[in-house]
């Protein structure tokens, strides 16, 4: 840290341990009265009419809460929707003409693309037809497998508007990945494109889904965007079940399609994400709950105004992408922005560009980009002119007080507040953080709850700790945003998130308690403090990773007996995946059986989940009844102490773990 201006900015802001909202924030701010908390906890549960009045419903619902079989609970009940119809038709009116997304390919010579809130609407039309044409009905589960290309939205909204859930698999993902989430869900159609660009070069993603076709299990119908514009180039939508985008649409040229009517409970998507076990868990998210709270979330904490260019930096194809850059904003008519891109291409101020080109009124990133930002320095964000942001925000993993600092100075000015939100693919959104307009900010605490959210702080008993203690967040009461259930598994649903704090004989819901499985601190004022998952999973760069998932891929390589991964610091990707792996006995610890172990994980997942470092060694550290002791293999993945190993059985492999990792 010799950079005078950061020595100067640390000695200012260091000490500063808490920031009032700026002035001219609060002044405009959509949630301008604090009297919103006492508010909701009186009027509780109906307190979320509030939300559910921001969307046009077809039938009124009868019921806001139905908790009489906790814990599936149900919200809206008897009410119906359609979740297009709220993202599209109800702003044609006033909003016909008004850009709804805003598309930057990551090419700087790329011809980028706007779609009015008219033009989406004809597109989403079109491809609904299509889709309805190539068999796809109600209920039937569509797999998204794309990039940031604006037909990812389009085909959501389509989905959304004949009533078919989707499941969108991030487009990083491997083929083996698609291939499980597609046969988890016996979906029949997929959706994906030809390539699309990363650091300048055009990638080959169609081979990728067909290996991933390859390994599904039913007959699939499947739709091909040309992303590339490329001639033959990867190829796009030939053959008897693979169909070209562009030819399909224009087949249905100024079709309308009406949108479905949908029950309030009836499921909008699925989203898989990762858990302690191997199998991805098939999150499933309702139509009026999900989108009533994403909307008013939207409103409240990011401060969408139809007015704004509000700009969300992640991709579509993790929650915060569904939730707050299409269904939150688009409910809300406002201009959303989607880049294709990575934030370091051509150059590192890529972003800034963004903002300062489209007049940005929000960023919404996550900590490890900030990170990011902060190692390649200030002068990339000092290249542009940034005084269109209003409101900065962030969310996926614990942002610590030098990083929020430093986000607050050099891309805020002092001037937006920033929302630090945490929420998780489970909840659908957000649940604890700061209201922007009338709330202090505690750099590194997500702040309180929500109104109406009853997120608390428990030991193992599930009694609420004192201030200053530390245990586990968990969430006492319902809230309109929340899972349902997961995918066909109402049993595992009960076991992942319910079983741990909960009465599960009983029928009475204060006996029910949500558990998100992070780790959390509560101080005096309530403001929480969010310390990191207790579970065996992984938040590499704010994305979810199962340990489970990386080590039955490490254990099938051939010379592999037993793997161990945890995740290690790290500056920029917080953590990072550390492989401990016991070989078989005539097996060579070679670097080829270490790239061997690479591949394996990069094919059963993707390249996010690609091991920092694969340590051999002839044992791993377990307790008497044989458990792995995790936390000794993260103290030597951190190279920190390790405290008492005397209740290993093996004591005497830890000291030749530490030697051979720090080869
Ligand atoms: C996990 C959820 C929420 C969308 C992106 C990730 C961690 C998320 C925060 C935050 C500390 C956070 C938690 C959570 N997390 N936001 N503001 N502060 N931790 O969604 O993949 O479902 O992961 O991300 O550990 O459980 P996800």
């Amino acid at each position: 840290m010799s950079d005078p201006e950061e020595v100067e900015l640390e000695a200012r802001l260091e000490e500063q341990e808490s920031f009032d909202p700026p002035a001219a924030f609060a002044e405009q701010a959509n949630v301008d009265d604090a009297s919103i908390y006492d508010e909701f906890e009186a009027a509780w549960p109906d307190c979320w009419e509030a939300a559910a009045g921001m969307l046009d419903w077809d039938e009124a619902y009868d019921t806001v809460l139905d908790d009489s079989t906790p814990p599936f609970y149900e919200w809206f009940t008897g009410g119906s929707l359609n979740a297009s119809a709220n993202c599209l038709d109800r702003h044609l009116d006033e909003r016909g003409d008004e850009v709804a997304v805003e598309w930057v390919g990551e090419p700087v010579d790329e011809d980028n693309r706007s779609f009015t809130y008219g033009e989406l609407h004809r597109e989403v039309n079109e491809t609904a037809a299509a889709l309805r044409d190539l068999g796809v009905g109600e209920d039937d589960v569509v797999t998204m497998y794309m990039p940031m290309v604006p037909e990812l939205p389009v085909a959501m909204l389509a989905c959304a508007r004949i009533g078919a859930p989707h499941s969108v698999v991030f487009a990083g993902f491997s083929a083996d990945a698609l291939a499980t989430r597609m046969n988890a869900a016996d979906s029949e159609y997929l959706v994906t494109c030809d390539g699309y660009y990363r650091r300048g070069d055009p990638l080959d993603h169609l081979s990728k889904a067909h290996d991933g076709l390859a390994n599904v299990d039913h007959g699939t119908e499947t739709v091909v965007v040309d992303r590339l514009r490329d001639g033959d180039g990867f190829g796009h939508g030939s053959g008897d079940d693979e169909h070209d985008y562009d030819d399909l649409v224009a087949a249905h040229e100024g079709a309308t399609v009406e949108p479905v009517s949908r029950d309030a409970e009836d499921m909008l998507f699925l989203m898989y994400t990762s858990g302690t076990t191997g199998e991805p868990k098939g999150v499933k998210h309702t139509t009026g709950g999900y989108l009533s709270w994403v909307s008013w979330t939207s409103r409240a904490v990011l401060d969408v105004t139809p007015e704004d260019t509000y700009f969300c930096s992640a991709d579509i194809g993790w929650i915060t992408g569904h939730s707050y850059i299409v269904y939150g904003p688009l409910s809300l008519g406002t201009t959303t922005m989607m880049y294709e891109g990575t934030p370091d291409h051509p150059d590192n101020d890529r972003l800034w560009q963004i903002v300062e080109d489209y007049e940005a009124t929000q960023l919404y990133t996550a900590p490890t980009a900030i990170r990011a930002f902060m190692k390649w320095g200030t002068e990339y964000p000092e290249r542009h002119d940034l005084s269109s942001l209003r409101l900065l925000g962030t969310v996926g993993e614990p942002i610590n007080p030098r990083a929020w600092k430093w986000y607050y100075k050099h891309i805020g000015d002092e001037a937006c507040p920033v929302v630090d939100t945490w929420w998780q693919t489970e909840t659908g959104g957000m649940m604890v953080t700061t209201l922007p307009g009338v709330k202090t900010m505690k750099p590194g605490s997500a702040g309180p709850p929500l109104p109406g959210v009853d997120a608390t702080v428990v030991d193992t008993n599930g009694d609420e700790v004192e201030a200053g203690r530390a245990g586990y967040l968990t969430v006492g009461r319902p809230w309109p945003g929340m899972l349902r259930t997961l995918y066909r598994n109402d049993e595992r649903f009960v076991d992942e998130y319910w079983a741990e704090f909960s009465d599960t004989d009983s029928d009475d819901p204060a006996d029910w308690v949500y558990s998100p499985e992070d780790g959390a601190k509560v101080d005096e004022d309530g403001y929480i403090t969010v310390l990191g998952r207790v579970d065996d999973v992984l938040n590499v760069s704010g994305h979810r990773l199962g340990t489970m998932e990386i080590e039955s891929a490490i254990v099938g390589v051939e010379g592999v007996a037993e793997a161990a991964v945890v995740g290690g610091d790290h500056e920029v990707k917080g953590e990072a995946v550390y492989a401990y792996a016991i070989t078989e006995d005539d097996q060579a610890e070679s670097e080829e059986l270490r790239e061997r172990v690479v591949e394996a994980v990069e094919a059963a997942i993707g390249p996010i989940a690609r091991p920092e470092r694969v340590v051999f060694t002839p044992d791993l550290p377990k307790t008497r009844s044989g458990k792995i002791m995790r936390r000794l293999l993260e103290n030597i993945a951190d190279g920190d102490a390790l405290g008492d190993t005397s209740t290993l059985r093996n004591p005497e492999v830890v000291d030749d773990i530490q030697a051979r990792a720090s080869d």
